[in-house]
């Protein structure tokens, strides 16, 4: 199928071959390179053109007229954990009436609770509760998605979700990537911590790897969840099998879960609520991905992580929404992307370089998405008819965008 989108307002987030596969940092996560007045040339699901509307193909394809309205690329949301049994407003109201999240975790709330309700559901209801999640964040823009297990914490439940994930993969319009998450909290039957540390090592993780079930291996670096050293040895053991390491660091405590990222090589390191200048240092030079979930941050009302901070020292960072029901229960890319703005003073520029460029690295996709470039994927967003780019994040509540396209093929709205 052929596609031409044209009298594009504005074709943003152009890149040509040398800088569309890597990442953008520090001062140039301002820059936003995009071209007035275009045209898009889609088929076969790829882009095979694209440029100013003078240079545009005769062909008589299906055509999208996009007069005064903008085209991006489609967000990459590398952190979510969207495969869950159920909400928890409940822990919601308990929070509200001071409760914090580690209180709820201690009374058996949190993790434990999504696991508890997890474990009873099949894999079937499963596909199909995240299957409304998954038709909502398509309609967000979001066509790559990164889902994590975790919410098993048996052997049988972490595969089970991990299976759940693939096949969202298989059988929706996105791009998955799936990530092992078995150290995400300890259940309360293992009065020696170590015993189910060397479950997730000894047992989930070959059968796992076996049954390739994931792309890469995530630890809950966090005081009362796992220490730094726990992390190191759970995500060696992974990477023994090729995972690469994501890992959940500095939420609520400066843990060294960023100093174990960096020393493992992983792919990237997410959360980042409690940063020093050591773990800004440490970040630099490495081919870590600091990975921001202004969305944890936003409904668990801690200190947002300090964006402006690590891209003036020269940082790239990328983000991403942490869909989960506990700290998360949105998957909407472009609330994040005005939460980093509001919050994390990040200019519309920059957010949307981190949702689309950065994000693409941190889950490994950035070879086929994250800009506008001849044979990447015909995955784009047209926005409905606004002003401008900055409009899309500073109109918070509106929701700008009109269409999504993902590998050439028009979504239902
Ligand atoms: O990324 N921090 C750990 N995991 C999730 C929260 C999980 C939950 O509360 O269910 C997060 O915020
Ligand atoms: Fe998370």
């Amino acid at each position: 199928m052929e596609l031409l989108i044209i009298n594009i307002k504005e074709l943003v987030q152009t890149r040509e071959e040398t800088s569309a596969c890597t990442w953008v940092a520090g001062a140039n996560m301002a820059v936003l390179p995009s071209i007035q007045n275009a045209f898009l040339y889609i088929k076969w699901g790829v882009i095979q053109d694209y440029g100013s509307m003078a240079n545009m193909p005769t062909t008589d394809c299906k055509t999208i007229d996009a007069t005064n309205k903008f085209v991006l690329p489609t967000f990459v949301d590398s952190h979510t954990h969207l495969v869950f049994a159920a909400s928890r407003e409940e822990e919601f109201v308990d929070k509200i009436n001071g409760m914090s999240y580690a209180d709820i975790a201690k009374k058996g709330g949190g993790i434990l609770n999504s696991a508890k309700k997890l474990q009873s559901k099949s894999e079937e209801e499963l596909f199909e509760f995240a299957l409304a999640r998954v038709n909502e964040i398509i309609g967000f823009g979001t066509a790559c998605v990164e889902i994590k297990s975790g919410y098993g914490l048996t052997v049988q439940d972490e595969l089970k979700m991990l299976r759940v994930a693939q096949r969202i993969g298989k059988e929706t319009p996105l791009t998955v990537k799936t990530t092992f998450l078995g150290a995400h909290a300890i259940p309360k039957k293992y009065e020696d911590r170590n015993e189910y540390i060397n479950l997730v090592i000894n047992e989930m993780l070959p059968k796992v790897a076996e049954a390739q079930l994931a792309d890469y291996i995530d630890v809950f670096c966090e005081k009362g969840f796992f220490t730094p050293e726990e992390t190191e040895r759970i995500v060696l053991a992974g990477k023994k099998y090729g995972l690469k390491g994501k890992i959940h660091a500095n939420q609520l405590n400066i843990s060294g879960g960023v100093q174990v990222g960096v020393k493992t090589n992983s792919l990237s390191v997410d959360h980042l609520e409690s940063m020093g200048q050591a773990e800004i240092e440490a970040l630099k030079g490495s081919i870590t991905m600091p990975t921001l979930l202004p969305g944890a941050a936003f409904f668990l009302r801690t200190t947002y992580p300090p964006a402006r901070e690590m891209i003036d020292a020269g940082l790239p960072v990328a983000l991403a929404t942490d869909y989960n029901p506990g700290s998360a229960p949105s998957g909407k890319m472009p609330f994040i992307l005005s939460l980093a703005c509001v919050n994390m003073r990040m200019t519309p520029q920059e957010a949307i370089n981190a949702a689309t460029m950065n994000s693409a690295y941190a889950m490994e996709v950035l070879n086929t998405h994250g800009s506008i470039s001849v044979g990447k994927a015909g995955s784009v967003i047209i926005t409905k008819e606004i002003p401008s780019i900055e409009y899309m994040p500073y109109a918070f509540n509106t929701d700008s965008i009109e269409t999504v396209i993902i590998d050439g093929v028009v979504m239902d709205s």
